[in-house]
């Protein structure tokens, strides 16, 4: 177990915030982990748990302890025919994890390549990009609930998993349970997704295989996205909203050409980004902080921001989009 004292969280939070905490704990299995759950000085801090800190906002130092999981490797649980279980540490890095599946030829995640972050948040968050989400592929989570020490698998039904949610961040589960690992389920024989925006396009004549689809992912996100190793920033910063069908037909004869994808009978999700941008946002800055010119859902760090800069950012965006679409948008990044 590595514990640092009054340490600066800046390779921790991909805003690239030079935070500081007063402990960072990080453990590398679980009897440390164990270890820690009995502590009782920690348990008289706050504390907060992390993974690569790709979600997440700190407002300023942090006068408690922050937890990291360094539970790594990959574990092949189970194989049939048709399909390989893979247990992952969730202390691993989430691309690491996609791209030892490709190469494997072992197919459900290629769509999730280059989303920085780690296994055990893929699980908490349901991260997703280009028609797949975590959850897709999501067999079981493992985690302790930090309140008894108590270990608890949780199947696929109970994580309930939706739309960039599941059980782990409902507010009254949230922070009190810390995940060790994850179970995958993979194809064998996959059926490629190639619909969602220029994938298709992107691979062009060649033939569209878990490798080439990965490929072509990696480009356009780096067409797109911003690299946290050169610009901070936390990949898309609000959720898409939803808003009842009644409304966004009455929004739809105002912007035809406002795009929207159906969630069921009553509800439809519409593109933030596309809101912020008919907003006029991109490029505005507050501080330090800038809303990014590519991808208007993204918020950067032009290198000297505060975390204060960046939050103030995005409350002026919510207040813009609010007052001219009627429509509340939530930070899916997490402020601490
Ligand atoms: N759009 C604009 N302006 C922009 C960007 C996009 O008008 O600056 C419009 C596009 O024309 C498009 C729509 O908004 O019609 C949606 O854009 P895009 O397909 O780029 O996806 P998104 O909804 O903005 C989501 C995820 C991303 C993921 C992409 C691709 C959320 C919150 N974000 O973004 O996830 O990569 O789809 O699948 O669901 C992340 O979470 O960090 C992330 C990058």
């Amino acid at each position: 177990m590595r514990i640092e004292q009054n340490y600066s969280l800046l390779k921790h939070n991909t805003f690239g915030l030079n935070v500081k905490t007063g402990y960072f704990v990080e453990y590398d299995n679980e009897a440390d982990l164990q270890r820690l759950l009995r502590d009782e000085y920690f348990f008289s801090q706050q504390f907060w748990h992390i993974g690569q800190g790709s979600n997440l906002l700190f407002l300023g130092d942090f006068d408690g302890v922050i937890v990291h999981s360094a539970i790594r490797g990959i574990e092949k649980v189970e194989e049939t025919e048709d399909f390989v279980w893979l247990k992952a540490g969730a202390g691993m890095d989430w691309d690491s994890f996609v791209d030892h599946c490709v190469q494997n030829g072992w197919g459900g995640l290629e769509n999730l390549s280059l989303i920085p972050g780690e296994v055990g948040a893929s699980a908490v968050q349901n991260i997703g990009a280009y028609g797949a989400e975590a959850a897709d592929c999501i067999e079981e989570v493992h985690a302790y609930f930090i309140e008894t020490g108590e270990k608890r698998i949780f199947s696929k039904t109970e994580c309930k998993y939706a739309y960039r949610f599941s059980f782990f961040k409902q507010p009254e589960n949230r922070g009190k349970y810390y995940i060790t690992h994850v179970v995958y389920k993979l194809s064998k024989h996959p059926e490629l997704r190639l619909d969602y925006g220029n994938i298709r396009e992107c691979i062009g004549a060649g033939a569209a295989t878990l490798e080439t689809v990965r490929a072509a992912v990696i480009s356009i996100r780096k067409a797109k996205l911003p690299d946290p190793a050169e610009t901070g920033n936390a990949g898309s910063f609000f959720v898409n909203p939803y808003i009842n069908k009644e409304y966004y037909e009455n929004l739809k004869k105002r912007y035809p050409d406002m795009p929207h994808y159906p969630v069921d009978e009553k509800m439809v999700k519409v593109p933030a980004a596309w809101l912020i941008d008919r907003c006029g946002l991109k490029g505005k800055t507050k501080g330090g902080a800038a809303v990014h010119e590519k991808q208007s859902l993204v918020i950067i760090n032009r290198g000297n921001a505060s975390g204060k800069d960046i939050a103030d950012l995005a409350a002026e965006i919510c207040r813009i989009v609010k007052k001219k679409f009627a429509v509340e948008l939530q930070p899916e990044v997490n402020y601490i």
